[in-house]
C-alpha cells in the first residue's frame, strides 16, 4: 500500500485525470494565463472541474450561479457542459480577476453563454432576484461569507436546485471548533448551516489529491 501522503495523493489524482479527463488545450490556456496574471493556483482540480460539468449535465441544468470566478477555469467548465441556450452568471469581487477570466471564458468558445458580474457578493445577489431560479449554484469564493452565500442560494434557486460548495476539508481544520482562522470559521458555519437550515438536504465528501487535502458539500434546495 502506497503511503497517504500528499505526493501520493498528487500522484493518484493525476492518474484520475488522465484517465477520465484528458488534456484540453482551452483550459489548460485558461490556467496559464491566470499563473501569468499572478492568480492564485485555487481552482478546483481537473476531476472537480469534471464533477461540476456532470452535475450541470445530470441535473439538465439551463441556468447556474458561480460565486467567485477567480481566472475563469470551473466556469468554462460548467458553461460547456450546459450547452446553447443556457447561461453561467458568475460573480467575482476583483476586477483584474474578471478581466482574466473575460479573456479565457473568449477564448475557450464559451464566452457568449457567460455573464461575469463584478463586484462583491453581497452586492451583486440581490441584483438577481427576479431572474429566472437557478438549476446549479457553486460557491468558491472567500469563506468567510459562506453562510451569506448559501442564503442567497436558496434564495435564488427552486425547489431541486443543487448546491456546490467548495474547500470544505481545509486540512482537517475543520474539527477545530476554537479555530481563529476566519476562513475555518465561515467553513464550519457554513457546514453547521447546511445541516440545521431545512431549506437544504446536504452532505460533504473529504478530497486528497493535487489540491491537497479537502473537499466539498453537496445539497439540493428542499
Ligand atoms: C482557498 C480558496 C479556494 O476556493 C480554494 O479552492 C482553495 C483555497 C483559500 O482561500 O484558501
Ligand atoms: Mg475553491
Amino acid at each position: 500500500m502506497a503511503d497517504s501522503t500528499p505526493q501520493n495523493w498528487r500522484a493518484s489524482d493525476e492518474f484520475l485525470a488522465e484517465a477520465l479527463v484528458g488534456r484540453d488545450s482551452a483550459l489548460e490556456a485558461a490556467l496559464a494565463a491566470q499563473d501569468a496574471a499572478g492568480l492564485p493556483a485555487i481552482e478546483v482540480a481537473p476531476v472537480g472541474g469534471k464533477l461540476l460539468s456532470l452535475l450541470v449535465r445530470i441535473g439538465g441544468a439551463r441556468r447556474v450561479l458561480e460565486i467567485g470566478t477567480l481566472g475563469g477555469y470551473s466556469t468554462i467548465w460548467m458553461a460547456r457542459a450546459i450547452g446553447d441556450g443556457g447561461r453561467v452568471v458568475t460573480i467575482e469581487a476583483e476586477p483584474g480577476n474578471a478581466a482574466v477570466a473575460r479573456a479565457n471564458v473568449d477564448a475557450a468558445g464559451v464566452g457568449d453563454r457567460i455573464d461575469i458580474r463584478i463586484g462583491r457578493g453581497e452586492d451583486v445577489l440581490p441584483r438577481l432576484v427576479g431572474e429566472e431560479p437557478f438549476d446549479l449554484v457553486f460557491i468558491d469564493a472567500d469563506k468567510e461569507s459562506n453562510t451569506l452565500y448559501l442564503d442567497w442560494a436558496a434564495r435564488l434557486g427552486r425547489p431541486g436546485t443543487v448546491i456546490v460548495l467548495d474547500n470544505i476539508g481545509r486540512d482537517g481544520e475543520i474539527v477545530n471548533e476554537r479555530s481563529t482562522d476566519p476562513k475555518v470559521i465561515g467553513t464550519r458555519a457554513g457546514l453547521r448551516m447546511l445541516g440545521e437550515d431545512p431549506r437544504f438536504d446536504a452532505t460533504a465528501l473529504q478530497t486528497v489529491g493535487v489540491k491537497g487535502w479537502d473537499g466539498f458539500a453537496l445539497a439540493v434546495v428542499a
